[in-house]
This record gives C-alpha cells, sequence and structure tokens, in this order.
C-alpha cells in the first residue's frame, strides 16, 4: 500500500480508501465484516462513511452503514488503527427522515448529526467530517452549466466553519473536508480558515473517474496549491467501466437493480466506457484496475475511495495500487479522454 498525507495535517491515509455505501443495503453486516477485516490486513486504514448511508438512502436504513462500522469497532478493538471518515449530509429535499426532515450545515444540524454518528460508530471521535454537500446552489451531482440560483438563505460559510472550529477544539473530530464541492466553495473555505475564522479543509471528495474528469477544470489546480487533495469517489462510475453492462444487465449489479442510478449509465457514458475497455484489453489490463490506476496516479490525488460488493471485486481493486500504466496506455487514455470529454459528470 501506498500512504500519503492527508492535507496539511499530520495523518497518514492509504492511497485506496475504503468505501462502504454498499453496507446495510447491497451487502449484509457479514460482508461489511469481511470487507474491512480484508482491507485493514492488505494496508487500507482510510474508510469513508456518511450518516445518509447505505445508499440508496431510505428512511428505514438510514444510519445502517455507520452501525455497521460501530460493530466492527466493538468486535475488533481496532478503532486506533483506522482513519475514519464520515459526512454530515446538507440539505435535500428526498431527506425528509433526517432531522427535522430539511438538513442543513447550522450548528444544531451539525451537532446533532455528529452525536448520532458517534453513537452508531461506538466512537468518541472522527478524523475526518465532511460536508455531503453544500448548502447553497451550486454545480455538483451532474451538473456542468452553472445557474445562478433564485434564493441564497443558505448557512453562512463563516457560520458552519466556525461550527467545526468547535468541534476540532472538543477533540470529537480531528480533520475537516468538503464534498461535491466547487472551485469557489472550496477556495472560500481555504481563505476563511487562512484568516483564522476556522480549521482547514483537508480534502475534497469529489466525483472524478474516466467518466468524469471535471476536477481537473478548477478543483485539481486548488488541490495542488493548496494541499488540499482530491477523494476520489465513484471511481468506476458505479461499476460502468468495469465493461460488465456492455453486454446487457448483470444480475444483481448496482445497476441493474437500481434503476434510478442513472449518471452513469448513459449512452455517451456507454461509448466511452467502450472505448476506454477496449483500450485495457489491448493492453492485457483489466478494464476496472487500469480506471483505478488512472485514478492512483493523478497528482493531486491523495485517496482512490473504492466500493465493492464482492470480496474478490475488493482484492482486484486494492490491488490496483500496484497496477503502472505504461506510456501509451496513458496516451491512450488521453486521446479517448479527447473524444469523450465528460461524458458523466
Ligand atoms: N461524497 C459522495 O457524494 C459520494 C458519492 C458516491 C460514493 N461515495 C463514496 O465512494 C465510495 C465508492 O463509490 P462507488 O461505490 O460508487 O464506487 P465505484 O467503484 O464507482 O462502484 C462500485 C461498484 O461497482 C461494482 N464493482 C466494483 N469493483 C468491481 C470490479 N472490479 N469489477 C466489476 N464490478 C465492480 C460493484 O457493484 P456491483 O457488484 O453491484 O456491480 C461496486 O459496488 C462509496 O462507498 C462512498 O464511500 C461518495
Amino acid at each position: 500500500m501506498q500512504y500519503r498525507r492527508l492535507g496539511r495535517s499530520d495523518i497518514e491515509v492509504s492511497a485506496i480508501c475504503l468505501g462502504t455505501m454498499t453496507w446495510g443495503e447491497q451487502n449484509t453486516e457479514e460482508d461489511g465484516f469481511a470487507q474491512m477485516d480484508y482491507a485493514l490486513d492488505r494496508g487500507v486504514n482510510f474508510w469513508d462513511a456518511a450518516e445518509m448511508y447505505p445508499v440508496p438512502p431510505r428512511k428505514e436504513t438510514y444510519g445502517r452503514t455507520e452501525a455497521i462500522i460501530g460493530n466492527w469497532f466493538a468486535a475488533r478493538r481496532k478503532r486506533d488503527k483506522v482513519v475514519l471518515a464520515t459526512k454530515v449530509a446538507g440539505p435535500d429535499e428526498r431527506l425528509i427522515y433526517i432531522r427535522d426532515g430539511k438538513p442543513r450545515l447550522n450548528k444544531a444540524h451539525i451537532e446533532a448529526a455528529l452525536e448520532a454518528s458517534l453513537k452508531r460508530l461506538k466512537t468518541d471521535y472522527v478524523d475526518l467530517y465532511q460536508l455531503h454537500w453544500a448548502e447553497r446552489g451550486t454545480n455538483a451531482f451532474g451538473r456542468l452549466a452553472y445557474q445562478p440560483p433564485r434564493t441564497d438563505d443558505g448557512t453562512p460559510l463563516e457560520e458552519t466553519l466556525a461550527v467545526l472550529g468547535n468541534l476540532v477544539r472538543s477533540g470529537k473530530v480531528r480533520q475537516v473536508g468538503l464534498s461535491n464541492e466547487s472551485a469557489w466553495g472550496a477556495m472560500r473555505y481555504l481563505t476563511l480558515a487562512d484568516a483564522g475564522r476556522g480549521p482547514r479543509m483537508v480534502s475534497i471528495q469529489n466525483a472524478y473517474s474516466l467518466l468524469n474528469r471535471s476536477f481537473e477544470v478548477g478543483l485539481a489546480e486548488v488541490a495542488h496549491r493548496e494541499t488540499c487533495g482530491l477523494l476520489a469517489y465513484s471511481p468506476l462510475g458505479m461499476g460502468m467501466l468495469s465493461g460488465k453492462y456492455m453486454d446487457g444487465e448483470p444480475p444483481g449489479a448496482r445497476l441493474t437493480v437500481y434503476k434510478q442510478f442513472k449518471r452513469y449509465r448513459t449512452p455517451a457514458g456507454a461509448a466511452a466506457t467502450a472505448a476506454y475497455v477496449k483500450l485495457a484489453r489491448d493492453h492485457g489490463l483489466d478494464p476496472a484496475q487500469m480506471a483505478l490506476a488512472f485514478i492512483n496516479s493523478r497528482p493531486f490525488t491523495t485517496a482512490n475511495i473504492i466500493g465493492a460488493t464482492t470480496l474478490d471485486q475488493l482484492k482486484a481493486n486494492i490491488a490496483s495500487i500496484d497496477v503502472k500504466l505504461s506510456d501509451a496506455v496513458l496516451a491512450g487514455i488521453e486521446a479517448i479522454h479527447q473524444q469523450h470529454t465528460y461524458p458523466c459528470p
């Protein structure tokens, strides 16, 4: 395993981060335990959860993923071996069962969310506490064209950052990070921190894969110059980049079961996937491992958050850390990117 520093903190995280959002929905607690045991044994010390998980989010399963992790901590007594990340949800009209039905990034909501997460996780601290998405209207979850919001009555970023500062001082949170954030939002938070208004964000967890390289446009420079690296999520476009949907719908696979996941299952995504899968096969590579190795090797990547529903997938995905892409493969990827630019933002 390779280890990288989380922002300007003194925390070293594995470059492969264990995604958890299938546990409690597509995966059982037993599956989750097996994944945590295997990952930690392979040196994967960085795990990513969220109060909202598992996905797709439902009232009945809300918090279940964190509960599974908490049960594992209680059973294995290895809390100190793990750099644990989780997230507080922002507003989303579908999440009517979270707090008062309108989750916000203000003092009352963040404090309530963290207390509930700590209880489920059976721990008294979180290593990385992330804002799952912004409270203001901005580009995220597939939007590239910026539209100014009609109203702007969200919690001011200053207030959110001050609340996070209190949590850091209390010892319940070690570091703070962003997710689904734009270049403006990231720079604004970093500038406020540099002005002494709160803790400095150490990471930006955004979607990034061969099907969506939009992070490179504005945020990669922020990540590099501000030492606030990318935690890449959905690195296989929810499984698309493995090539398994090229011949139909494999039974039990995420995009077969959950039709509401549409971000990567598009004609543009399918065309780009076919090109990347062919490139991998032409070079004797596993398509999924090629897609992951590309992310692992980007200079702005702190960690690649892999997802797996089987142990075989987990093994292959962790092993991507040892896959070095040749110049020919990298040139092939760039050629495809020129033709299929941002197929699935
Ligand atoms: N911040 C955010 O808003 C956000 C959003 C999404 C995810 N995340 C984080 O990122 C993590 C990873 O996201 P993700 O699960 O969407 O990642 P992903 O790698 O794009 O998709 C993972 C899914 O693809 C399939 N798969 C994985 N490896 C495979 C392989 N080698 N061959 C064939 N199929 C394979 C599996 O599903 P099937 O077996 O069902 O096909 C697996 O569950 C999450 O657990 C979460 O921690 C964060």
